[in-house]
């Protein structure tokens, strides 16, 4: 990690390139978001050892129902398998949270994403926010529909809406918002993530693929951010 000061608090990662991993290899999608699991587990474990207190992984879009079902059916399987790990033979204790419309979830992950949080919620060293059927769009647009309601059943005056309400509306509510924005693949957009929290993220973005990206990688990102001067605003 870098010298104290520098270390991010909160590190989101866009797992992107799964699917163009494959086609490299003539192999069909899902065993690129196979290999993105892999790499997701495997960051994990780097972030944890080196005391990252929060990251956020982006693994399903609001967007990304409208892919095939076989592709989508692979991505929840591979969260199924996630979720039905034996925790008590997992060295990291990784605090896990679910952020996104899980509603929309095959009921069984839905069940699943509860219990875990439940069993992991001791757990302080590291956070992890998976982040599945997500848009920071609609993540703004829950957080408003909510505050209404309180507005109109009179437990809230509107006139206390602020920045720091609306945070603690949102899946990361109590979170630090992110320091690091990392993407890699070589695309450069937000794509939905973390709209609100990442306001003044440190945008990085790098070549490799997502089922190539290892920590030597995340080395990288933590050495890139340490160079960047953040002003938020200032001057
Ligand atoms: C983006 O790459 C990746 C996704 C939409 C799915 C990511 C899902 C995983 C890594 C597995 C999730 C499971 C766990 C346990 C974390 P893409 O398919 O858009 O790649 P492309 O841009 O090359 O087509």
């Amino acid at each position: 990690m870098q010298e104290s000061g520098k270390n991010p608090q909160h590190i989101g990662i866009i797992m992107d390139g799964n699917g163009r991993w494959a086609k490299q290899r003539g192999l069909a999608r899902k065993f690129g978001h196979r290999e993105g699991a892999k790499a997701f587990q495997k960051i994990v474990e780097y972030c944890y050892d080196l005391g990252v207190p929060y990251l956020t992984f982006y693994a399903w879009s609001t967007e990304n129902w409208a892919r095939p079902k076989d592709e989508v059916d692979a991505v929840m399987n591979l969260l199924r398998d996630y979720l039905n790990r034996d925790l008590s033979k997992i060295r990291q204790q990784v605090r896990m949270r679910f952020i996104g419309d899980r509603g929309a979830l095959p009921q069984d992950i839905q069940q699943k994403m509860a219990e875990i949080e439940e069993k992991t919620a001791s757990f302080t060293r590291t956070t992890v926010n998976l982040a599945v059927n997500y848009g920071g769009r609609a993540e703004i647009a829950a957080a408003a529909r909510r505050l209404a309601q309180q507005a109109r059943d009179g437990a809230l005056d509107p006139a206390d809406i602020d920045e720091a309400l609306i945070s603690a509306n949102i899946g990361t509510a109590g979170q630090p918002d992110p320091d690091i924005i990392l993407r890699p693949s070589g695309e450069k957009r937000s794509s939905n993530f973390l709209l609100w929290q990442g306001a003044y993220a440190e945008m990085i973005y790098m070549d490799v693929l997502w089922p190539d990206f290892t920590p030597r990688h995340l080395d990288e990102a933590l050495a890139e951010f340490s160079r960047r001067n953040r002003r938020f605003g200032g001057i």
